[in-house]
């Protein structure tokens, strides 16, 4: 089915967004700590054109459902499923006075889904690059990540923090982005495992996981009520000591976000000074942490992670929000076969459904991907420049990584606003 089957004409342009993989800084997102995704390769893909009335019509090649409805019908729960999050979108630019109209689109092609990398924020940020676009907004790629995120929040109902909108808007080839979602600060950091001979691996278990269920906003809700026990506006700036005065499960939920933050600050060190092969033992702790203090693990995870560095990884750990979804895996190139087979191994030996497993690489941040309609190659590049233009750690500036900014960087950090 084409756009110009379903909707009786042609679309005005088509765009794509990456999901992510996050390398380091798990479940810190919400608590105003430092994360550092990279966009994959894979990308969810829209066509979409414009209305000059108010109707918004949502089809997709990938899932069933959608949305035939009004701008004035977007609300909390509305549309369901997976047309909320393109929908969303619409709603929240619209909440924040921007001119959007009504559109026609259709989704033909999607990162895969619930496998932990962030499907549904790619959905989010396509639609967002296309919406801008087409409406002539000019917004910068941040106010579209913030509106993508108030679009999961406000409408689907999944309270998740701002990293995976950031990734897929803001990324950049050949680095991982290092978000401060304390004020949006970015940093491109170099991060290309094959020019060191390393692959990075991504497994995804196949067990799936649902955001919007209770269990992600349960830890983001007790990571809140331990910054409140605390009196601190969040756990980013709280102590390992005064974390030991929390009581019950606050204190390991607590004493994850703050290791992790630091284990964070750590990966970025060792990336800009290039030397990417001794993160490993960095990944292994975060999914230690992950596993035991935060609870968010499962068997499969575990399974998959400590087969991995059995046969040969140099470290891994779970991606994403857990419970399920995938799990990473830095490798030798030439161990990518032995340890993607011991994985399969091991989950035929646990009578578990085979895992999926790619290569990642780091790739770029959403584009426009044809160019012919309304909306100029100028502004395709001047998004494009947008991106390059964010700034890059030098490990070989002579300030480079030396000591910390006001925001808990390493170096001088991108400005945001
Ligand atoms: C999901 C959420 C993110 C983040 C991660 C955990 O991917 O969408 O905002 O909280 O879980 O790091």
């Amino acid at each position: 089915m084409s756009f110009a089957e379903l909707f009786g004409r042609e679309p005005h342009g088509r765009w794509a967004a990456p999901g992510r993989v996050n390398l380091i800084g798990e479940h810190v997102d919400y608590a105003r700590g430092l994360c550092l995704p990279f966009a994959i390769a894979q990308r969810t893909v829209v066509e979409v054109a414009t209305r000059d009335d108010s109707r918004v019509r949502l089809a997709s090649l990938a899932e069933p459902g959608g949305f035939d409805g009004t701008l004035d019908d977007i609300g909390s729960g509305s549309p369901a499923g997976w047309a909320g999050y393109a929908a969303g979108v619409l709603w929240a630019l619209r909440a924040d006075g921007h001119a959007v109209g009504g559109v026609d689109l259709l989704v033909t092609d999607t990162v895969p889904l619930g496998a932990g990398l962030s499907s549904s924020a790619a959905l989010e940020c396509s639609t967002a690059v296309a919406v801008d676009e087409l409406f002539g907004l000019g917004l910068d790629r941040r106010v579209l990540a913030a509106a993508c995120q108030r679009a999961e929040n406000d409408i689907v109902g999944a309270a998740t923090g701002g990293m995976d909108q950031a990734a897929s808007l803001l990324a950049k080839a050949g680095h991982a982005l290092l978000l401060d979602t304390r004020d949006g600060a970015t940093r491109q950091v170099p991060f290309a495992p094959a020019d060191a001979g390393l692959g990075l691996l991504v497994i995804d278990t196949r067990v799936r996981h649902r955001l919007a269920d209770g269990r992600y906003g349960a830890r983001r809700a007790s990571v809140e009520k331990a910054a409140a026990a605390l009196r601190l506006p969040s756990l980013r700036e709280a102590t390992l000591d005064q974390v030991d005065t929390l009581d019950g499960e606050l204190r390991p939920r607590a004493r994850h976000v703050v290791t992790e933050i630091v284990r964070v600050r750590e990966t970025v060190k060792l990336l800009a000074d290039g030397r990417i092969d001794e993160i490993g033992p960095l990944l292994d702790a975060s999914h230690t942490s992950l596993a035991g203090d935060f609870e968010v693990s499962c068997a499969e995870l575990d399974l998959a992670v400590s087969t991995a560095r059995g046969a040969g990884a140099l470290g891994a750990r779970l991606t994403g929000g857990g419970f399920g979804g995938s799990a990473i895996a830095l490798v030798p190139l030439a161990a990518v076969d032995a340890v993607a087979s011991a994985v399969r191994a091991a989950f035929a030996r646990e009578d578990l459904r085979s895992p999926e497993i790619r290569t990642a690489e780091p790739s770029a941040g959403a584009a426009r991907e044809s160019l012919h309609g309304p909306g100029t190659a100028e502004r395709v590049d001047r998004l494009q420049d947008e991106i390059a233009a964010l700034p890059v750690v030098d490990p070989r500036s002579p300030d480079g990584m030396l000591g910390y900014d006001e925001h808990g960087l390493p170096g001088p950090a991108g400005r945001s606003r």
